[in-house]
């Protein structure tokens, strides 16, 4: 009997090193890993520069509290504020904490307007976390089903619909903020149309609101740029991120602008581990190495060049019916379930999720050589051609 709570429906296989774009189980067979333990190990496994930064923070000092300064911290969020356009940071472990931190701020800006009952928008089939607040963010009711009472103060449009926000900005007085992802994510890799950041900007500035974008899964050079914001003109309010950003650490952080970044006093919010050394060492590694690799590029260009590929390989199986994606967020979109391709991946030795039942969705890494994304590129298309068979 397993003493580990049944929240995951585990794959039968274990890793016990990783090396590059490859994890080895523990008989010693070798997978390319298109998932990158869901878009968090940009950089590959035992990254050297991850690696050594680890090391030399851990024989120095892991952790000391928020009640003392981090010169670490502060180095990190320059960074992030100079990559990204923002002014001001909290740092948090995880992406649900760092959009906890992001809806909390929203609330209390909405008290300080004297709004009482502040309210968010937010999107159907978009994914923010477990927590509370996020779960109820969050647009599946399979994942809330079971927690109610949900919070209040969220109200709920359909994704890539920007007369539906308007709409509500027009009956609803209580609304102070919009939270959602540029591309959603665990929904199945869906792109919006073009305008539609600037149209939420829109609607934000001539409402008052503060626009909030989920970037945990987008950001950390996934899509190309820093933060998938980035491919357009537009600076929201509020950013929120993870994953990516410390390549397998944990650390989150929600960054901010303007108004937005002075909202949170002394007392307002905290984490006891959030920032810490060991988190902003990973995470100051992450991003040298993205700079000094030119990975954001490298993924941009990777991406154009899979999503191509798989296209034109899978012309032919009549049961895709799109390949699609932004970077190294890639979609293979079947007109079926195929959520037995998760494990006929690991037989053909590469790691791949399904989400949303008939969705098979690659998160490659950034370092991925033109050989191995070529390798990645045949084993997927063999798994997809498997299905059926
Ligand atoms: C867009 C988005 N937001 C938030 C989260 C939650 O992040 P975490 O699991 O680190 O709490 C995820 C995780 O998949 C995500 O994809």
């Amino acid at each position: 009997m397993t003493h580990l709570m049944e929240t995951y429906k585990r794959l039968p296989v274990a890793f016990s090193r990783g090396d590059g774009v490859y994890l080895e189980d523990s008989n010693g067979k070798r997978y390319l890993d298109g998932l990158t333990g869901i878009a968090v190990c940009g950089l590959g496994h035992a990254h050297p520069n991850i690696s050594r930064a680890l090391s030399e923070q851990a024989q120095t000092l892991l952790h000391t509290s928020n009640l003392y300064e981090i010169p670490l911290q502060s180095q990190l969020a320059d960074q992030l504020c100079e990559l990204s356009g923002m002014d001001a940071v909290f740092f948090a472990n995880s992406g649900a904490e760092a959009n906890e931190a992001a809806i909390k701020i929203a609330r209390l800006h909405g008290h300080k307007k004297g709004i009482q009952k502040p309210a968010i928008v937010v999107m159907e089939a978009s994914f923010h976390g477990r927590t509370m607040a996020t779960l109820t963010a969050t647009g599946s009711r399979k994942a809330q089903a079971g927690f109610e009472p949900l919070l209040s103060g969220f109200v709920r449009a359909p994704f890539n619909d920007l007369d539906a926000i308007a709409l509500i900005g027009r009956n609803n007085p209580d609304v102070v903020a919009v939270m959602f992802e540029p591309i959603l994510g665990e929904g199945g890799i869906i792109i919006p149309d073009d305008g539609y950041l600037e149209g939420i900007r829109q609607i934000c500035d001539d409402n008052g609101w503060l626009m909030i974008l989920d970037e945990v899964q987008t950001g950390n050079g996934r899509t190309g740029q820093y933060f998938a914001y980035q491919h357009t003109g537009v600076l929201p309010d509020l950013v929120t991120t993870a994953k990516g950003l410390g390549n397998g650490v944990p650390i989150g952080a929600c960054l901010a602008r303007g108004a937005a970044a002075r909202v949170f006093e002394p007392g307002n919010h905290g984490s006891t581990f959030g920032g810490n050394l060991l988190a902003c060492s990973a995470a100051l590694a992450v991003l040298e190495t993205l700079e000094a690799d030119d990975l954001l590029a490298r993924a941009a260009y990777l991406g154009d060049y899979i999503i191509d590929a798989l296209a034109r390989e899978l012309a032919g199986n009549n049961l895709v019916t799109e390949v699609r994606g932004k970077g190294l967020m890639i979609a293979v979109e079947l007109s079926e379930p195929c959520g037995e391709l998760v494990v006929r991946g690991l037989d053909h030795g590469v790691l791949l999720n399904v989400t949303q039942d008939n969705i098979v969705r690659l998160l490659p890494p950034l370092t991925l050589s033109d050989e191995q994304a070529d390798e990645l590129i045949s084993r997927v298309v063999a798994v997809v051609n498997s299905h059926g068979s």
